[in-house]
């Protein structure tokens, strides 16, 4: 670790240390944030967000909430002509799971739309430094894509999403969209700001961070919750 991300005594400094955090309200009107208003997304976020809720039935909370999305997301796919007055979707579609905790979410859109290709990228977060580190990469190098959802339940400090944007940009996809379950305002400020030409769906907004990097309320570890890994 450098010296910069350091704080004097040796413990690492964390991305949101040393900055206010944006309020909900500073981050509602962002451009090409969309934040579900759904009544069947919200019903479904309360049991999802509920400490008894146990692995199995979190994990099928996940894939349903994330077909909620994946309808909202490609609401404005591009249509191509077949015969007269027929269309299909122009392209390929690809969805990138943020792994793990992203795999239901790839499921859901893959129930949507069974032909999408699923590329994995696997991204963790160091729990000391709040950094996101590269640990798998499944991305074709043939591209031929409409657009590319990156999935991911949970948009904290924003590193994994902003990463995640940055190595699907370098494969040179003409569209990319982030869509993930819970954002804190500050990730989403931070994604919206390094990426401003993509959109972000989001089932919920949250309050805050909390000092370990946490989304508050939230609903504590996506990943261990679908996987049961605790
Ligand atoms: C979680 C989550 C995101 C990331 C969000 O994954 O699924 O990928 O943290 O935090 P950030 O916005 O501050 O980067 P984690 O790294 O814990 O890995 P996991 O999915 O394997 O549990
Ligand atoms: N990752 C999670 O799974 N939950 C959080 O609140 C933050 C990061």
């Amino acid at each position: 670790m450098n010296e910069t991300n350091t704080q004097y005594g040796g413990r690492p400094s964390l991305p949101m240390q040393g900055v206010p955090q944006p309020k909900r309200d500073e981050v509602l009107g962002l451009p090409r944030v969309h934040i579900s208003t759904h009544p069947v997304m919200a019903h479904k976020m309360t049991a999802l967000r509920d400490k008894n809720t146990q692995p199995p039935e979190f994990y099928r909370l996940v894939k349903e909430i994330g077909m909620l999305l994946a309808y909202e997301a490609t609401a404005n796919l591009a249509l191509e002509p077949v015969e007269i007055e027929r269309r299909r979707l122009a392209g390929g579609i690809g969805v990138t799971p943020i792994l793990r905790a992203g795999l239901g979410m790839a499921e859901s859109f893959r129930e949507v739309i069974p032909d999408v290709q699923i590329w994995h990228l696997g991204l963790r977060r160091d729990e000391n430094t709040l950094q996101a580190m590269e640990y798998y990469n499944q991305l074709p190098h043939k591209v031929d894509l409409q657009v590319c959802y990156a999935v991911d339940p949970m948009l904290a400090t924003g590193g994994s999403a902003i990463d995640a944007i940055n190595i699907l940009k370098r494969r040179g996809i003409p569209r990319l969209s982030y869509v993930g379950i819970i954002a804190a305002p500050y990730g989403l400020l931070k994604l919206s700001q390094t990426h401003p030409d993509i959109d972000i769906f989001v089932a919920a907004l949250d309050e805050s961070l909390n000092d370990r990097g946490y989304i508050m309320p939230g609903l504590g570890d996506a990943g261990d919750r679908q996987f049961g890994t605790f």
